[in-house]
């Protein structure tokens, strides 16, 4: 999760009442497509927008028992079917920070496969980006979005990067990548995670998507200046009064 924070909240006016809800967009994608990547690269390109988070569909995995602890480091636990993600407590945080409300995000440990006792607190931004597999399976969470990405990527490339990520940043062995690939990632990619590309307003290339970066981030600033003309109209009250909660 990035944080960045420079000065009063863009969403607070000078007399301290708040004044637009964030932008919220939805990156989904297959497993190591590059939707961190592309998320990154969007907060690099609209460095001047004050506060940006990036909130990881990872942070919701339920909590496991030791029983299917002990089966997630057999490679014999199913992390890609929606079920394994509290779908209800990533809809609320994400409905929480749009809202411009406290939340407290969950913390998930890859080499433990298990939630942490810690949490993050976080106050909300001007922009949310949600990132993950199921980041448009869920209806509820496809309903505050205001933009929504899919990365599409070849399965070989996804396989090659997931299997490098995974050796060096997730403590795995190709033996156990592997069969976990096959058993469930694959087949859950095919079946939940590639079908929600519909739902995207726009479709990014999993490598070589800098032109495709720098579109969606002259979008999101020709928004973010919309609700600001609207914003200033309605100060002035010249605007339509219901475009700016
Ligand atoms: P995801 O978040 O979808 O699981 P990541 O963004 O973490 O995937 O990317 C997985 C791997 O692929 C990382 O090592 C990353 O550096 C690499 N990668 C992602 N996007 C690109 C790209 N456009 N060009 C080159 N490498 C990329
Ligand atoms: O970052 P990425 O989108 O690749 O994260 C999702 C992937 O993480 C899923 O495909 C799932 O198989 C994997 N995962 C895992 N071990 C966990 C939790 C998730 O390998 N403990």
């Amino acid at each position: 999760t990035v944080l960045k924070s420079h000065g009063r909240p863009p969403w607070y006016g000078e007399d301290g009442h708040r004044i637009s809800d964030a932008f919220v967009i939805g990156i989904a994608g297959g497993s190591a497509s590059g939707k961190t990547h592309v998320a990154r690269r969007i907060v690099q390109s609209l460095g001047s927008i004050p506060t940006v988070v990036i909130l990881s569909q990872d942070s919701f995995y339920k909590q496991h028992t030791p029983e299917e602890i002990e089966l997630a480091f057999a490679s014999r636990y199913d992390f890609d079917h929606p079920d394994a993600i509290d779908m209800p407590l990533f809809a609320s945080c994400l409905a929480d920070l749009k809202d411009c409300r406290q939340t407290n995000i969950p913390i998930y440990s890859f080499t433990e496969h298990q939630r942490l006792d810690e949490t993050k607190y976080l106050y909300g931004a001007a922009i949310i980006i949600a990132e993950g597999i199921m980041a448009l399976h869920d209806p509820a969470l496809r309903a505050l979005y205001d933009l929504k990405i899919f990365v599409q990527c070849d399965s070989d490339l996804m396989l090659a990067r997931r299997i490098k990520r995974d050796v060096t940043e997730r403590g795995r062995s190709v033996d156990g990548i592997l069969e976990q690939y096959l058993r469930y990632v694959k087949p859950s990619y095919d079946h939940f995670v590639q079908p929600t590309s519909r739902y995207a307003n726009i479709i990014v290339p999993g490598s070589d998507n800098a032109v495709a970066i720098d579109i969606i981030s002259t979008h999101i600033r020709r928004q973010l200046d919309e609700r600001a003309t609207q914003l200033r109209q309605r100060l002035a009250g010249t605007g339509p009064r219901d475009l700016v909660a």
